[in-house]
């Protein structure tokens, strides 16, 4: 068995909840279901937007909605952050975890993505884990380093059954909302290494199921090169995931990449 095909959007700090209806009315008369069936399709909102989302496309079609980020404790005195039960009960499915964005930024560390991971499986949400490395560490050759001590910080204490609810995104900083994608012989290199850590971790009966999505200035024009590798399973989507027509067309692409 292998790992299934995702398309997840990350509209990080963008739209007002009257742009995410319209888009969302946009983007459904478009939206056909995955062929294999399954849901393939997802979308992280600012979490003001997650009811909204679910009402207006989630509950109607196997849309997958999630955060951009959640707590590795349910409640308490921890100003700003977000609970597992609290983004559940608006129809949360997955949380993206480790965005570079907020590794870069606001100081989150692979113990702090470890443990946000962990409770999000508790809780039975997709933990969608990130990882890539910085132009400078591309350069100087040490991407298998960086993204190998990423995933040893990032997946530390997951048990191989908890993986089932586990997914990767390879997002090399370099070429996030850069316009400059990595081309598919990059990513197709790490995404190897990726899944043979996966394997030597949780086996190989759990390390080839679990998802790894590039992510990184895709774009409809690039999907295809990059989906018809074998171990690039999905894209995370930044910038293209924020117009209807333009993510739709990166979708029917990806999945067209993924038959052939
Ligand atoms: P991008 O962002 O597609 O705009 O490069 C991807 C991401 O940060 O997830």
């Amino acid at each position: 068995m292998s790992a299934k095909t995702l398309f997840i959007a990350n509209w990080k700090m963008n739209k007002t909840c009257a742009e995410a209806k319209d888009f969302c009315a946009q983007f459904l008369k478009k939206y056909s279901p995955s062929p294999a069936g399954e849901s393939d399709i997802g979308i992280a909102p600012p979490y003001t937007l997650l009811s909204t989302l679910y009402e207006a496309v989630a509950d109607k079609t196997g849309i997958l909605i999630g955060s951009q980020n959640v707590h590795w404790l349910d409640n308490g005195a921890h100003t700003g952050e977000i609970s597992p039960l609290m983004i559940k009960e608006v129809g949360a499915k997955f949380a993206i975890i480790g965005h570079s964005e907020r590794r870069q930024f606001y100081g989150e560390t692979n113990r702090g993505v470890a443990k946000r991971a962990a409770n999000a499986i508790k809780h039975g949400l997709l933990a969608i884990v990130c990882v890539g490395e910085t132009r400078e560490e591309f350069e100087s050759g040490s991407t298998e380093k960086i993204v190998e001590a990423q995933l040893n910080g990032s997946l530390e204490g997951l048990s191989p059954d908890q993986t089932v609810n586990l997914v990767i995104a390879y997002e090399p900083v370099w070429a996030i909302g850069t316009g400059l994608a990595a081309t598919p012989d990059i990513a197709l290199k790490v995404h190897l290494f990726i899944r043979k850590f996966l394997v030597k971790t949780f086996g190989e009966n759990y390390g080839v199921r679990i998802p790894i999505l590039y992510g990184g200035s895709t774009t409809p024009d690039n999907v295809s090169s990059l989906l018809s590798q074998e171990n690039i399973n999905g894209a995370l989507v930044g910038g293209a995931s924020l117009q209807p027509d333009v993510f739709w067309t990166l979708i029917e692409k990806g999945r067209a990449a993924k038959v052939n």
